[in-house]
């Protein structure tokens, strides 16, 4: 009788906390939301699962940028698909690369040179200044490289090695290997997922190590829980994120997310 009652009460905490969640949300934005996703009121995102109720405003981030271009949007909606191949998954990570590079890529700063057309000879504007260097995070990193240097052909790629741990989850260094000097350069890392952020903070700490100091950092798809620590850790680099996603499961994988994404770039699984 007890146990039947303490059901019947966490039922209705839960079907409230959902009202109220989705009374917010359409107030707010003026339309309904998928109770069991996010929705985003500007720089605020309001999160809702049956277990969490996050409330978190990135416009406090100032290096964050969460990208909202519905090319994106779209592409990123085909990785998801666990039935998207390794050919069209590989071939969405590029192009969604090249779409975010284009975004982050739009403080480069220009100088005017001088140019002779057919007609006259004009002052016109060029990329002037830091020069480029790109890093993937071993391995799914790999797959956006292309998508940066189809913007940039003349960027150098650095390397970074790292892998989670199955159970600890901590990210183990195998390998590093970057642009020397690197210090004069604006550096590009990539990877498709922040997920604890363990890894992206290693490689930027290697990055800094290294000498450094200029660095964008772009992300396929984000946990709040990774961007959070890393924009805490290394608040003075600036994140790109393609999808901020609602939040990590008990194996620290991304939810909804894509899966792993080493292995469904080179068909490892
Ligand atoms: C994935 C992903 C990131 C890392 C994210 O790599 O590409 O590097 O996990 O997780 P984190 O934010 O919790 O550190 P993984 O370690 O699976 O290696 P792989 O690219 O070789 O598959
Ligand atoms: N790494 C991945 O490839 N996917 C996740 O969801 C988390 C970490």
């Amino acid at each position: 009788m007890r146990i039947k009652f303490a059901q019947q009460m966490l039922l209705l905490v839960l079907v409230t906390r959902r009202f109220v969640f989705l009374c917010i949300a359409k107030r707010i934005t003026g339309h309904g939301v998928n109770s069991n996703d996010c929705c985003c009121i500007g720089q605020w995102q309001l999160y809702h699962t049956t277990e969490v109720f996050i409330m978190s405003n990135f416009s406090d981030m100032d290096n964050v940028f969460i990208m909202d271009h519905p090319l994106i949007q779209h592409k990123i909606s085909i990785l998801r698909n666990k039935e998207t191949g390794t050919n069209e998954f590989r071939k969405l990570i590029e192009e969604i690369a090249v779409l975010m590079g284009f975004e982050a890529l739009r403080d480069l700063p220009l100088e005017d040179v001088e140019v002779e057309t057919p007609i006259e000879t004009c002052r016109t504007p060029m990329i002037s200044g830091k020069k480029l260097a790109v890093v993937p995070v071993l391995r799914a990193g790999l797959g956006m490289v292309n998508g940066i240097t189809t913007l940039v052909p003349s960027a150098k790629i650095g390397h970074i090695g790292l892998y989670r741990d199955p159970v600890t989850h901590e990210p183990h260094e195998y390998y590093c290997k970057l642009p020397d000097p690197i210090d004069q350069r604006l550096i590009v890392m990539v990877d498709p997922m922040l997920a604890t952020g363990g890894s992206a903070i290693s490689a930027v700490n290697f990055i800094k190590q290294h000498g450094g100091k200029s660095i964008k950092c772009m992300f396929v798809i984000a946990a709040p829980e990774g961007l959070k620590r890393l924009h805490e850790v290394h608040p003075d680099v600036q994140i790109y994120v393609g999808h901020l996603d609602r939040e990590l499961n008990d194996r620290a994988y991304i939810c909804p997310g894509l899966g792993d994404a080493g292995d469904r770039i080179f068909g490892t699984k």
